[in-house]
């Protein structure tokens, strides 16, 4: 039994075991997760800011190909990525313009952007037996939150959830930011090992010398000051930034100028993050907030995807270099991809057949519990 933490430090009280390892490696359970977790949640899909009206945009959700249609009169609406005639693949590129039509390459079968209604099927002709109205593309639900754009495959999706209030980010404009730099990279580890990995920080210290410089905490193992032993409630929280800094950037500094709407608690804090599974987490700061985003593309390979977003008047300041800004997190981002994949690599082996979980990686616990949930898998 954990005896040294108070009764509300979300620290564990025993060391549970880890997911097994077949849950990582094994295509099957990969396909499972793929039919579940990825065909019923909520799933990053880009920023509104960057879908253009009169372009299309092709995105993976899970097993499925979709694509984000903006009309020209600025509705979004999406669709599985295939004609309803024989099948074909309706958009092969990352993004693409479009007119108020979607059209097949193959035998120029086309469909409104609006709704997926099928409103022409190029030379042939068709007899009476064939119905339109029947052979629309297949919808698939879209909603944005805080300018960013999600896709559901369910027929009937629920709430998009984040482990914090949607109201969350209220303080910051979230609409009006502009994308200002990306990064994306494959990592060769399941897309789960990134979760767990980015919901501990046993490995901060030795993993993240740079990040664990800027936040001290960081150092000590924990995430948060009542993971730490000999916390109580009544504790004053110390600020979690080194004396000085006041975000993720190399020194510390604001790249820019800070946003006015952010509560005094809200600066101080350094850092605010809201984590949506299973697709991303959001980084909010004083100057600039930033998504990483994570897309299985098979049990062994995910492509992890980062973006930075800023105020115009950060990104018009004479000389502004957003990539220099973003070295900062992708220094951490390259570390964490390393130890992911050296993670997948030594579960692979066949001498693993599971591990244990310390009583500082509750919320890796959380997590977990979750995708056995999802999957309905009992533990
Ligand atoms: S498969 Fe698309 S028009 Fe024939
Ligand atoms: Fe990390």
């Amino acid at each position: 039994m954990n005896d040294h933490r108070h009764p509300m430090s979300p620290v564990l009280d025993h060391c549970p075991p880890t997911l097994p390892a077949h849950a990582y490696c094994d295509a099957d359970w990969y396909a499972r997760e793929m039919a579940t977790i990825w065909a019923r949640n909520w799933v990053w899909a880009g920023r509104l800011n960057d879908l253009r009206p009169g372009s299309m945009q092709r995105r993976q959700v899970g097993a499925a190909s979709v694509i984000v249609c903006r009309t020209p009169d600025g509705a979004v609406s999406a669709f599985h990525n295939v004609c309803r005639h024989r099948g074909a693949e309706l958009c092969a590129v990352t993004e693409q313009p479009m007119g108020k039509l979607v059209s097949c390459k193959y035998h120029a079968w086309s469909y409104a952007a609006s709704n997926g209604h099928l409103v022409a099927v190029g030379q042939a002709n068709p007899t009476g037996d064939f119905n339109r109205g029947q052979h629309g593309l297949v919808k698939v639900a879209v909603k944005v939150w805080a300018g960013f754009v999600f896709l559901n495959l369910s027929d009937a999706p629920g709430e998009l959830q984040a482990d914090l209030p949607l109201t969350a980010l209220d303080n910051w404009p979230m609409d009006s930011l502009i994308t200002g730099h990306r990064s994306e990279s494959l990592v060769a580890g399941n897309w789960k090992i990134l979760w767990e990995n980015y919901n501990e920080c046993l490995h901060c210290a030795t993993i993240h010398p740079e990040l664990s410089d800027l936040v001290p905490i960081y150092k000590t193992g924990v995430m948060a000051p009542n993971e730490a032993p000999g916390w109580t409630p009544e504790d004053t929280p110390e600020p979690t930034m080194k004396p000085g800094a006041m975000t993720w950037t190399p020194t510390g500094a604001p790249c820019g100028p800070e946003f006015p709407g952010l509560t005094q608690a809200e600066r101080r804090a350094g850092y605010l993050f809201v984590t949506i599974y299973p697709t991303m987490f959001v980084v909010a700061h004083v100057d600039y907030v930033r998504a990483i985003v994570f897309e299985p593309l098979a049990p062994d390979l995910t492509r992890v995807r980062a973006e930075w977003y800023f105020a115009r008047e950060t990104l018009d300041q004479p000389g502004f270099d957003a990539a220099a800004v973003a070295e900062f997190a992708k220094l951490v981002l390259r570390q964490d991809a390393e130890v992911v994949e050296m993670n997948q690599r030594g579960l692979s082996s066949p001498a693993y057949k599971g591990g244990t979980l310390m009583p500082e990686e509750y919320a890796i616990r959380q997590f977990d519990g979750w995708v056995l949930d999802q999957m309905g898998v009992t533990a």
